[in-house]
């Protein structure tokens, strides 16, 4: 399907399923259903490879595709590893992606992604100051904005609380409250100290909470010692896929933004 205009088909790649749906970016919606499949492990360069490519085959699409990845994505250089295989280290993900059916595919950071939407479309909209995105799923991604512009590839997820060996990820994602089965008061607990921590250092004006568990927000929400200005996605789990294609939009037509 070519659909011209407005249309761009995005896909988020995340640490449990690859999605993927048609956008409007004009509008910052979905335009088909999410199309979901598992993410394959271990999660090759050559697995994952395959999936965005059948999700584009699915969609029968043959216009721009903008990915979401979960990782530090520069220039279409892969720079790290956190919750896909290692051999994904410096590879080039746009020259695997774009062969000689597929050319207009850009890659960008699914955290980065994500907040494009919000900043475009969500709970960013229209504010100023420097607004923090934090997608709690796998891992923790980040994107900080300053008033609008995204400071690219932050990994505020790996930062080190105190008395922890491991990144903070690792503590306080959603996959680290499901594995110790932690209720929503427990696992906010966690997450505030996090909050506290990100809070000291960067300051933001506002923070805007994303990923899977962002509809959940009102079960947690209210155990932020920082509740003022700590929200919710308003894309919720599409955010990533609306990011993405906002991202191919920005890079192939970058005077239309
Ligand atoms: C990765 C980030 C990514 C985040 C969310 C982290 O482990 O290092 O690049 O944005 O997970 O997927």
């Amino acid at each position: 399907m070519r659909v011209t205009g407005d249309q761009i088909l995005g896909i988020d790649v995340g640490g449990s399923g690859v999605k993927g749906a048609l956008v409007d970016i004009s509008e910052g919606e979905l335009l088909t259903k999410r199309y979901k499949v598992r993410t394959l492990r271990p999660a090759t360069p050559p697995s994952i490879v395959s999936q965005i490519q059948h999700i584009i085959d699915y969609h029968e699409w043959e216009g721009l595709v903008g990915v979401g990845f979960p990782a530090v994505i520069d220039n279409g250089i892969v720079h790290s590893a956190s919750n896909i295989h290692k051999d994904w280290i410096e590879t080039d993900i746009m020259t695997l992606l774009n062969d000689s059916e597929h050319h207009d595919i850009y890659v960008v950071n699914d955290a980065d992604a994500a907040g494009l939407a919000e900043i475009h479309f969500g709970a960013g909209k229209g504010k100023t100051g420097k607004i923090l995105l934090l997608t709690i799923g796998t891992g923790i991604g980040s994107a900080l904005f300053l008033d609008g512009n995204l400071v690219t590839n932050t990994e505020l997820g790996h930062l080190y609380l105190k008395g922890q060996r491991k990144v903070a990820e690792k503590y306080v994602s959603n996959a680290a409250r499901e594995r110790e089965e932690l209720d929503w008061k427990d696992w906010a607990k966690r997450f505030d100290e996090y909050l506290m921590h990100v809070n000291a250092l960067f300051y933001p004006d506002l923070i805007i909470l994303g990923g899977g568990i962002s509809k959940h927000f009102e079960k947690y929400g209210k155990y932020f010692t920082l509740q003022e200005k700590i929200v919710p996605a308003q894309l919720k789990n599409n955010a990533g896929i609306v990011g993405a294609a906002l991202f191919a939009e920005t890079v192939s037509n970058p005077i239309h933004f």
